[in-house]
C-alpha cells in the first residue's frame, strides 16, 4: 500500500481516498476468499470486542463486509469531489495455510489503521473527510484485535499447520462445477458493475439505492456460491491469480478494474443484458445438479435474478420517458 503522510489540498485529499479505496476493494474480497478457504464451524475464538465465542470463518466474512462498506464510503466521497472511482485494487493473496492468511489479514489491518490514524490534515477544508478516516480507523483497530485473537486461538488449538481447501481434480472436471465458476465470475462482475453505477449516479438518490440493493444481492450470491463450491469438492477461485512456487496465489486483478462511464440509459442496458445472461446460466446449472440443498440455494439465486430482470426492465423503460 502506498503511503501519504499529510493532506494540505484537494489533490492530496483525493490521493488519500484513492490509496485507501485500493486497499478496501482488495480486502473486501480477500477476507471473504480466505474465509471460504477454511472449514465452517471448526475453529472458534473468544472475540475480544463482542465477548462471545465466534466461528473464525463466520467473523472473517463479517469483517469482509465491513470493508465493502468502507470502500463505498470512500467511493462516494470521491464521487462528491467530482472523481469517478475505479476498481483498481491492491494485490490479494491466498497462502496454503489458514494461519498465514490470518496473519496477512492482521498485517493489512495494521497498515491501513496506521494510515488512517497518522495522516495529518494541514487544512480545515475537509472536516468530514478527516472525521470519516478516523472513524474507519476504529473499525480497523477492532479488526486487527479480532484477527490477532483468531491467530492465537488457532495456535492454541494446535491448528497452525491446517491447510486451506484445495479443489479436487475430479470436481473440476464436472460440468456443473465449471459452470458455477463461470457464474462466480459473472456475480463478481455484476456486484461491482452495480456498485460502479451506484457511485456514478449517486446524485440520483432513488436510482442509486436500487442499484445498491441489486449489488448486495449479487454479493450474497457470490458469497453463498463460494460455500456451495466447497460442497461440490471445489473452492472459490481468485480471478487473475498466479500460483507461486510455495503454493501461494497472488492477483492484482481480482475484480474488473473499470467500467465504461456512460449515461443512465446505456448503463441500465448493460446491466439488463448481464442479468439475462446470468439467468440463463442459473437455468442451465439447475438442470445439472440433483435435488437438495445445493439446488435449493441455486434456485433462490435464480429467483432473485428474475426479480432483478423485472426491476431493470422497469427502470430502463422509465429512462426512455425523460
Ligand atoms: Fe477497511
Ligand atoms: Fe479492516
Ligand atoms: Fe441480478
Amino acid at each position: 500500500m502506498e503511503k501519504i503522510k499529510q493532506v494540505a489540498n484537494e489533490m492530496e485529499a483525493i490521493k488519500l481516498l484513492t490509496i485507501a479505496l485500493e486497499h478496501e476493494w482488495a480486502v473486501s474480497l480477500e477476507y471473504i476468499i480466505h474465509a471460504y478457504s477454511m472449514p465452517k464451524g471448526r475453529f472458534f475464538y473468544l472475540d475480544p470486542v463482542m465477548g462471545i465465542s465466534m466461528d473464525i470463518r463466520a467473523q472473517t466474512i463479517q469483517i469482509g463486509l465491513d470493508e465493502m462498506y468502507h470502500a463505498l464510503q470512500l467511493g462516494l466521497t470521491l464521487r462528491q469531489m467530482g472523481v469517478v472511482p475505479s476498481f483498481k485494487t491492491n494485490e490479494i493473496v491466498r497462502y496454503p495455510l489458514i494461519r498465514d492468511n490470518l496473519r496477512r489479514d492482521k498485517m493489512t489491518e495494521d497498515l491501513v489503521a496506521e494510515l488512517y490514524q497518522s495522516v495529518v490534515f494541514l487544512t480545515d477544508d475537509f472536516p468530514f473527510l478527516e472525521n470519516m478516516v478516523r472513524n474507519i480507523a476504529g473499525d480497523e483497530v477492532r479488526h486487527s484485535r479480532q484477527f490477532q485473537t483468531m491467530i492465537d486461538s488457532l495456535a492454541a488449538l494446535g491448528a497452525n499447520q491446517v491447510p486451506v481447501f484445495r479443489s479436487s481434480p475430479e470436481a473440476e472436471e464436472k460440468s456443473e462445477v465449471k459452470l458455477l465458476h463461470e457464474i462466480m465470475r459473472q456475480e463478481n462482475d455484476l456486484m461491482h458493475r452495480y456498485l460502479f453505477y451506484m457511485l456514478l449516479f449517486s446524485h440520483h438518490q432513488d436510482l442509486s439505492q436500487r442499484l445498491f440493493k441489486n449489488s448486495i444481492d449479487h454479493m450474497r450470491h457470490w458469497d453463498k456460491n463460494s460455500g456451495l463450491l466447497i460442497k461440490m469438492g471445489s473452492v472459490v477461485r481468485i480471478e487473475g491469480a498466479v500460483m507461486g512456487q510455495d503454493g501461494e496465489e497472488r492477483s492484482v486483478s481480482p475484480m474488473p478494474s473499470s467500467y465504461p462511464e456512460v449515461g443512465r440509459h446505456q448503463a441500465l442496458e448493460s446491466l439488463l443484458k448481464e442479468e439475462k445472461d446470468i439467468v440463463d446460466k442459473y437455468e442451465r446449472i439447475l438442470t445439472l445438479v440433483p435435488g437438495g440443498e445445493i439446488k435449493d440455494q441455486l434456485s433462490f439465486h435464480l429467483a432473485q435474478n428474475r426479480e432483478h430482470l423485472f426491476t431493470q426492465e422497469w427502470l430502463l423503460k422509465n429512462t426512455r420517458q425523460n
